[in-house]
């Protein structure tokens, strides 16, 4: 299988991902609080781009019986009116089971919206490496880990936990590395204890400076999550 990373939402070309498997990462943090919330029993988590959309959606939702919960951040803080933050650690059994969430993130949210030409789209993070690796292994078709990135930018930490799943999956089956994909092996390789690597990291740092060590620590965890996330298409919406 031949493999591909793309480093931000902003450089995705949606006609490349035709055909092809996409894994959309967020690691810090819109896709650890989707694994996770999908892992506590949240029936359903609807990806939207704008605040606008979401609070749309929310009506949308209600008009027809549904009383969706609205959760994600700007500028990585809670958003007026909504019911969480963008923090993983929220998003308990207690309070998401059985219920549709509508997720708004500035990176995260808006690279699952532009992979919508992909053949198939699964969610990781570091929590569910495993997991998607697992689901990987069989596959025929080219895969592309789609870094969210940090606004358009480049982000040391969705890199180097594409290198976690590319140096998995190495193990597992012949792969085929573009020289990116190449390169985030290695750095993994050579970083097994993330921590250290992605310290250095812009939205780490961002998330530090707002006490968001909880956070941080939670998100780094390997493979605590069994299940794969994937976007249903027909539904617009991710589900297990
Ligand atoms: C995003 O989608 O930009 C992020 O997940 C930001 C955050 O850490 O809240």
């Amino acid at each position: 299988m031949n493999i591909d990373v793309i480093i931000s939402a902003n450089h995705i070309n949606e006609e490349y991902l035709k055909n092809k498997i996409v894994v959309v990462i967020d690691m810090l943090r819109a896709t650890s609080v989707i694994a996770t919330a999908i892992n506590n029993g949240a029936k359903e988590v609807i990806p939207i781009l704008t605040v606008e959309e979401a609070l749309k959606k929310k009506e949308e939702l209600k008009a027809n019986g549904i009383e969706a919960l609205l959760g994600g951040e700007r500028k990585a803080v809670k958003i007026d009116g909504f019911d969480f933050t963008n923090s993983p650690l929220e998003y308990t059994k207690e309070k998401i089971e059985g219920k549709t969430i509508i997720l708004t993130t500035t990176n995260g949210t808006r690279a699952i919206n532009l992979s919508k030409k992909a053949k198939k789209i699964l969610i990781a993070s570091m929590l569910n490496a495993r997991a998607v690796v697992d689901a990987l292994k069989n596959e025929k078709e080219d895969i592309i880990f789609i870094n969210a990135g940090t606004n358009g930018e480049f982000s040391m930490d969705d890199y180097i936990c594409s290198g976690y799943m590319i140096s998995l999956l190495c193990r597992e089956t012949c792969c085929n590395l573009s020289d990116i994909s190449k390169t985030a092996k290695i750095i993994y390789e050579n970083n097994i204890n993330i921590i250290d690597f992605i310290k250095e990291a812009k939205h780490y740092n961002i998330l530090k400076s707002l006490n968001l060590e909880n956070d941080l620590y939670y998100c780094i965890k390997k493979d605590i999550i069994k299940i794969v996330p994937y976007f249903n298409k027909y539904k617009n919406s991710i589900e297990k």
